[in-house]
């Protein structure tokens, strides 16, 4: 295939792109297939001869689409939404088609300057205070590993880049037992070890309990450790649990601890002033991540990390060899020095568009919709005397069981669950909350409706019959 031929293809690909969203909503959100089954499709040796750019897109139409989990569909309820809007689609195919590369302002300048400019966009609608300067990351993963090194190396005074850490004290971070894996994560790959994470119990408000957080400092410091950093969640992944962020930031300040709030899905609610009481206190952190590519409309990967001081993240990952200075120019930012790849995307591309077609309003009528849908649907299964609600999260999300024999049984919920699934008219997931095994209900696509939304009930009612 030749460039000039590209343009030919792309628009084969835009007619594609326009039957699969006309048809999305009668798919199964999710194909009913075991492992293996997609790589029997697939020649399983290399193509040694070149093979027509029609034959390779026939086979792309005829095996992939079927063997996909379909993200977009206005059904899906599983995790947490990956909203790729057709607005963020746009620019991203556009970006893709440029083959941008923005590892270093001079390596593609529009991309470096409108991420400097998007970012303060997004704190700007955030309502988070000026002074406030980010990057977009790949991955909320990502950026909270970049959180922890700053963090590993605030409290060794940046010995540890050049001395490693042997021999040094046990540094300790802090976060709550319902935090998300990447926190276990970056913990571990930090060189920290996971055993300096201190998992503090959720307290009945679902957050890190302020006292018990100070013992374990004072007691850690009693010990001759080294209290490093604290990471607090608004919107767990599990149940969407909030930690109450402003009195543990105060502790956090008080003992000289580094701070990384995740939002990362819970982030983009901040859009709406009326939800900004739940995260009071997020301008005293030094760290927020918050992904545009879960519930925003930004197509994955963009995740935005907000940082108080970019300098002792920049001092922590920024390198500058010969071959990578910007000749003749004394002041650059270049973004690939505030994260661990070098290679970077151009994802502010798809926030520019995405912001400017939607607008501030069209996002918070958005998100204020998902969450008062989900709400609906929530009572219903409260109401319904063959459920039980779990968990509610202010956010648009909840869990349930199934009773039998007015108990609840995490035996028929996990059947209960397999059969929704397997039928395909709706995608849930699991988790596990206080030992029970519950479905989680978690409502965000930007094409969802609230008939789609309050039809699981009706879906989960179908099935339940089939158990009890
Ligand atoms: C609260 C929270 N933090 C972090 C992550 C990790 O996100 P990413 O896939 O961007 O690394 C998730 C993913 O669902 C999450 O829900």
């Amino acid at each position: 295939m030749k460039y000039h031929e590209l343009g030919y293809w792309l628009t084969e690909s835009a007619k594609w792109v326009d039957h699969y969203y006309s048809t999305l909503s009668k798919r199964p959100v999710r194909p009913n297939l075991s492992p293996g089954d997609f790589t029997k499709k697939l020649s399983l040796s290399p193509p040694e001869k070149a093979q027509s750019v029609k034959a390779v897109f026939e086979d792309f139409k005829n095996i992939v689409p079927d063997a996909m989990t379909h993200w977009q569909h206005p059904k899906f309820f599983a995790y947490f939404p990956a909203n790729a809007s057709p607005a963020s689609i746009f620019a991203e195919s556009l970006s893709n088609s440029m083959g941008a590369q923005a590892m270093l302002w001079q390596t593609s300048p529009a991309a470096t300057e409108m991420e400097t400019v998007v970012v303060d966009w997004l704190r700007q609608a955030l309502g988070l205070k000026d002074g406030f300067k980010g990057t977009i990351q790949d991955t909320a993963t990502t950026a909270t590993f970049c959180a922890v090194l700053t963090m590993r190396e605030k409290a060794l005074g940046f010995s540890g880049l050049k001395d490693g850490l042997y021999g040094s004290k046990k540094l300790k971070i802090y976060a709550s037992d319902n935090v998300h894996s990447s926190i276990e994560k970056a913990v571990r790959l930090s060189g920290i070890g996971e055993n300096n994470l201190c998992k503090i119990k959720l307290d009945e408000n679902l957050s890190i309990n302020h006292n018990e957080l100070e013992n374990k400092i004072k007691k850690d410091i009693n010990d001759g450790h080294v209290p490093a950093g604290l990471i607090l969640s608004l919107g767990g992944t599990s149940i969407g649990a909030s930690d109450d962020i402003l009195p543990l930031m105060s502790l956090a300040k008080k003992y000289g601890l580094y701070t990384h709030i995740d939002a990362a899905w819970a982030g983009s609610a901040m859009l709406c002033p009326e939800f900004r009481y739940l995260w009071e206190g997020v301008d005293m952190a030094d760290s927020i991540v918050f992904n545009p590519h879960k519930w925003l409309g930004a197509q994955f990967d963009c995740s935005i990390q907000f940082l108080k001081d970019p300098t002792d993240q920049i001092n922590t990952l920024g390198l500058r060899p010969a071959y990578l200075e910007t000749l003749d120019v004394e002041e650059v930012t270049n973004y690939n020095e505030w994260t661990i790849p070098l290679g970077r995307r151009f994802r502010a591309l798809k926030i520019w568009f995405l912001m400017r077609i939607y607008g501030l309003e069209q996002l918070r009528d958005m998100l204020r919709n998902h969450i008062v849908w989900a709400k609906e649907l929530e009572n219903l299964f409260e109401s319904d005397e063959n459920f039980k609600v779990i968990t509610s999260s202010p956010f648009g999300l909840f869990t349930f069981q199934l009773l039998s024999e007015g108990q609840g049984s995490d035996e028929d919920t996990k059947k209960l669950l397999n059969l929704i699934n397997a039928d395909g008219e709706c995608y849930l997931t699991q988790t596990l909350t206080s030992k029970k095994f519950v479905i989680r209900v978690s409502v965000g696509s930007f094409e969802t409706t609230r008939e789609d939304v309050l039809r699981v009930h009706a879906i989960a009612n179908k099935f339940r019959k089939a158990i009890n």
